[in-house]
């Protein structure tokens, strides 16, 4: 049986997976349908759409946008990090790094306290920005969640055991924002630079928007229901044009408890958020009644929101009317209308592809400081014909309040599109489109699940997942319509012929699993990064690590740059201001226990930011 603290969020969900009853997903008739007449390969023939028959060989490089090359790199499971030929990497921060010099530095044996924590790079970064600030490199990273295994590793149980360690372990969560320079010739930490700060489950933290002061926000703490402690279980994130940095809260739901009992009752909307009585290991309700759901019935309310988080001072707010959900990342683009447009995706099996937009227009030079504070928030729905329409959540005839707090009800009521896990949404930067990671569902087309076959989601019982994209009809990201297509679909063609080899440009050089992690770097190129098996067996076989591949959007070319170190997941990327260095994530290297990345024989596995630069110094 798999240990508590080895169970991901997904699978944790799984156990209790509640979706809403009365769904009325009028693509299910119609996938049903297709099914039944053959018609489905309407969905398998647009794999191709886009996608030439390009594929990249074994001796030719990859060509970036930028007019460098590399070579791709071949699967394996080593425990390091990988790069093409005339590629270097190193370490820039890591979890328990002291952001301040009167910090303790990392020690293995107990893996910091609680009061260091508080003060040190957090656990399991996730989604990063670098902003340039009064000549400072400022990082703002998420700390997803904790490696539990790894964290509490000096417990027989590897979970938390006493206040102190439930403690330290909340203080992992949040974000971290520091000051990064070069030294030399190597990024590191600049300890005690006025800009370190954490944001940790504790950070008071401003409401903003429609939903501020809602019913449904309030506690006994918060009578106003203003003021949220804490922002948690960030995942991706968002950069706006104005300089800020959005936090996206995921799994929130994981974390709470209810000390009446594994039976008490469960509202249906904290059902269909996942919420439950009973605790996954986390504890946080022992050492925080806001936690127990039978002392603080809406603190669950109060998550699962996006933070707007200004990195020059650290100041944050809850972005009530981006929605709540398990929010992944969110990608900003000004449409050609001028309206700021948030495309976000809610990762859970079944869950739906999301798009804000702003009420007011961007001013290019002005204050866009209260942009994100109201609009109009959709949800999509893909038509079988390669057609698809975003629909307004007000048409689902909830207050504005009740809608946004509980997005995903309102999504439910007006059928919106079941998704394989929505996970980062990145927008072409020269071309008006964006693309999704759909990363795998197993649900798929299960009984009972409502979440038949569709033509965005082709496969049943999806276990590798695909990238979609989407065109706005009229070149207007805050337009109603689009067209969408497939740009991949995940496979093995080395083990499986149809559907599960993949799509075209998918083959045995550059297949990968489970892609999550989605960015455009300025000159177009598209990476994806993967959260998937990497058992390297059976359907997995010859996939390795977990990976970083580059994506050719005009070609279909997929290629692969970076490979990972055992156990972990590649998540979160950014680039320095000359583009001659690119951030990785490596987020829960060893997350079952095998791996001693970065540091080594001896050292505990810890999740890191590295820092990836060509060895003649020219842009990456
Ligand atoms: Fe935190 Fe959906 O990945
Ligand atoms: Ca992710
Ligand atoms: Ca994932």
């Amino acid at each position: 049986m798999t240990k508590l603290n080895e169970i991901s969020f997904d699978d944790w969900d799984e156990q209790n997976n509640l979706r809403s009853e009365n769904e009325t997903d009028f693509s299910h008739i119609v996938s049903r349908r297709a099914f039944l007449n053959g018609s489905i390969v309407l969905g398998a023939s647009a794999f191709l759409l886009g996608t030439s028959a390009l594929v990249p060989t074994k001796a030719q490089a990859t060509i970036m946008s930028n007019g460098n090359k590399f070579k791709a790199v071949t699967a394996n499971s080593h425990d390091t990090i990988t790069v093409p030929e005339g590629f270097n990497w190193h370490v820039v921060a890591q979890w328990g790094d002291p952001l301040f010099s009167n910090v303790p530095e990392f020690d293995h044996a107990k893996r910091g306290t609680s009061a260091s924590q508080a003060l040190a790079f957090g656990d399991n970064n996730d989604g990063m920005d670098l902003y340039q600030v009064d000549g400072a490199n400022v990082m703002v990273v998420n700390n997803e969640y904790t490696n539990r295994g790894v964290m509490f590793g000096y417990n027989e149980s590897g979970l938390p055991e006493t206040i102190e360690d439930i403690n330290k372990g909340k203080m992992a969560h949040g974000v971290t924002i520091v000051e990064i320079a070069k030294k030399n010739g190597e990024w590191c930490i600049v300890k005690d630079s006025r800009f370190n700060k954490r944001l940790t489950p504790d950070t008071p933290i401003n409401v903003v928007g429609p939903a501020r002061g809602s019913e449904l926000l309030k506690t006994v703490d918060d009578i106003e229901g203003t003021t949220i402690l804490g922002t948690y279980n960030n995942c991706g994130n968002g950069r706006t044009p104005w300089g800020t940095y959005l936090a996206c809260e995921e799994n929130f739901n994981g974390y709470f408890s209810n000390s009446l009992g594994e039976d008490a009752p469960l509202t249906a909307e904290q059902m269909r958020y996942g919420i439950k009585n009973k605790d996954w290991g986390y504890g946080w309700a022992k050492a925080d009644y806001r936690f127990d759901l039978s002392k603080s019935p809406n603190e669950p309310n109060r998550h699962g929101w996006v933070t707007e988080i200004d990195p020059a001072t650290g100041a944050a707010k809850k972005l009530t009317a981006l929605g709540r959900f398990k929010h992944e990342n969110a990608e900003v683009v000004i449409a050609s209308d001028g309206h700021a447009v948030v495309y976000m995706g809610d990762d859970e099996r079944g869950d739906y592809l999301y798009k804000f937009v702003s009420a007011k227009t961007y001013a290019e030079d002005g204050d866009n400081s209260t942009l994100l504070h109201e609009g109009e928030l959709f949800v999509a729905k893909f038509h079988e014909d390669g057609s698809g329409t975003w629909m307004n959540l007000k048409d689902a005839g909830m207050s504005v309040q009740e809608t946004l707090v509980y997005a995903r009800i309102a999504a439910d009521k007006i059928g919106a599109t079941t998704m394989d896990r929505p996970e980062w949404i990145a927008a072409n930067p020269f071309k008006v489109e964006a693309y999704v990671c759909l990363t795998n569902n197993k649900n798929r087309g299960r009984e009972g699940m409502q979440q038949p076959v569709n033509g965005v989601n082709p496969r049943a019982n999806n276990q590798y997942g695909q990238i979609a994209r989407w065109e706005p009809v009229d070149g207007n990201h805050s337009s109603a319509d689009f067209k969408w297509d497939l740009f991949a679909v995940a496979g093995n063609p080395d083990v499986h012929t149809g559907p599960n080899a993949g799509s075209k440009n998918i083959n045995s050089d550059n297949m990968f699993n489970s892609p999550d992690g989605l960015k455009f770097d300025k000159f177009g190129n598209l990476w994806i990064q993967t959260d998937g098996k990497y058992s390297n067996k059976d359907g997995f076989a010859g996939m390795g690590n977990n990976q970083m591949l580059l994506g050719n959007t005009t070609t279909g070319e997929i290629s692969r740059f970076l490979v990972g170190p055992k156990e972990c997941e590649v998540t979160g990327l950014t680039w320095s201001v000359d583009h001659k260095t690119m951030f990785v994530g490596i987020q829960h290297p060893g997350e079952k226990g095998d791996s001693q990345f970065p540091g080594g024989a001896g050292t505990i596995p810890r999740s890191a930011i590295i820092a990836v630069t060509r060895q003649d110094g020219d842009i990456i």
